[in-house]
């Protein structure tokens, strides 16, 4: 996107606020389609996660794209955008049988990714098919918090209990038809989705009833100049090889699934917010924006690197500055970082805001949640208002009259 664009967005809509370019999300989509056109039956589900505005659920929905969920109100919001059930699954952790059994209620597809479940549920609904999440024992993925296929990670039914699993299949006479893993997110090393694929096809082997194989996501995006990304299409051609050939063994056409989030909106988001102070201290200048990691968590949740750009004063001498929230912890977005000489009232620009930053935002600090706007066509369209008062104080009971002097007096009494 032009600055110009950003720059108008951020006044018409106000600041801070989260924009997104449809064009971006869409390139992403058929690249990663192109990248596997060697796979008779691909399947994209589009993990809800990492930005869940209905209005984006919509655009995935009319891409062909199917939907990854991980909680029950993540598949109402699918189905409320539009998607069929059975292009939506559910691949929860931790949580309780209702919510499975809520979900398998809607159609969807479901997904379990421990033995005490399996066994409950296939025990109660041995004809709903039901996808296992196993675990491969592969580290992979970009920092601890996003590596989820290790031997000590919580997701997934370890390898090494496949003969309880097949024990559990063939006492409730379940029908197992996927089987999944997702090992982390951004995994550099294609040879680690290679290595666990074949953990994940020699799994596969002892399930005949099998529609699909999903490998989950982790694709890495570029986050600054020179930055690795994912290759997907020389993971397309070298995991395709192995998929199709598999197929032939097993004696049937499966379809290969992954349900990328970051890979599809990371890029395509943009967050903008205004400088409020530049303060120079003794040992440095901070640039504090009207932001804080209650919008954008990231940071110092993961130590993420979004690249940060004056697109106020693209032409301004380069400086460095440590850009900083409002939030009243240590709230740093980036530190050190040469950003064009930046003034009071200029707006910021964070790129790849569009995965895991509002669908992590909080009222923190009582502030409000951002809008949100998509740029589709050449317009900015408001996709969410950014939230008032009224939305603050909504949810809370006010027991008014509980402290007040008049009620002290009934106490008395
Ligand atoms: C089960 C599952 N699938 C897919 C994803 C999406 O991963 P990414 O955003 O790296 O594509 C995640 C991310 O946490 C996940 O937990």
């Amino acid at each position: 996107m032009k600055n110009a664009d950003l720059l108008k967005i951020a006044k018409t809509y106000g600041n801070p606020v989260y924009v997104y370019d449809s064009e971006k999300i869409i390139s992403q989509f058929n690249r990663l389609t192109n990248a596997f056109k060697g796979v008779k039956r691909l399947r994209l589900n589009y993990a809800a996660k990492a930005l869940s505005n209905i209005s984006i659920l919509r655009l995935m929905n009319s891409l062909g794209s199917g939907l990854d969920t991980v909680s029950i109100q993540e598949v109402q919001l699918g189905l409320m955008a539009g998607f069929k059930p059975e292009s939506i699954i559910y691949t929860p952790n931790g949580v309780s049988l209702e919510e499975i059994e809520e979900a398998a209620k809607l159609g969807v597809q479901i997904n379990i990714d421990n033995l005490s479940v399996l066994e409950q549920f296939g025990s109660k609904h041995p004809d709903i098919p039901v996808c296992i999440r196993i675990n491969p024992h592969v580290m992979a993925g970009g920092n601890s918090n996003i590596s989820v296929g290790h031997i000590d990670s919580k997701f997934g039914i370890s390898i090494h209990q496949i003969p309880h699993l097949l024990r559990i299949v063939e006492l409730t006479q379940m029908n197992i038809n996927g089987i999944h893993m997702h090992t982390g997110s951004d995994i550099l090393d294609i040879d680690v989705f290679l290595y666990a694929s074949e953990i994940l096809f020699e799994t596969a082997k002892n399930f005949k009833n099998l529609d699909f194989i999903d490998f989950g996501s982790g694709f890495k995006v570029p986050y600054k100049e020179g930055d690795i990304e994912t290759n997907v299409e020389e993971l397309g051609k070298k995991l395709t090889d192995k998929f199709n050939t598999f197929c032939k063994e097993y004696g049937k056409e499966l379809t290969l699934a992954f349900e990328p989030g970051k890979f599809l909106v990371s890029e395509a988001g943009y967050f903008l917010a205004k400088v409020n102070v530049v303060k120079q201290t003794t040992s440095t200048v901070f640039a504090s924006v009207d932001s804080g990691f209650n919008h954008l968590i990231r940071p110092m949740l993961y130590g993420a690197n979004h690249t940060i750009e004056n697109i106020s004063n693209p032409q301004g001498r380069e400086r460095y500055y440590s850009v900083v929230g409002y939030i009243c912890e240590t709230d740093t977005f980036g530190n050190n970082r040469r950003i064009n000489e930046i003034s009071e009232g200029d707006i910021l620009c964070f790129k790849n805001a569009g995965a895991y930053c509002f669908t992590m935002a909080s009222n923190y600090n009582s502030r409000f949640r951002p809008s949100e706007v998509l740029w589709h066509d050449g317009k900015a369209l408001l996709i969410r208002e950014r939230e008032s008062f009224d939305d603050l104080v909504r949810n809370q009971v006010d027991v008014k009259n509980l402290f007040t002097s008049e009620k002290a007096e009934i106490a008395v009494k």
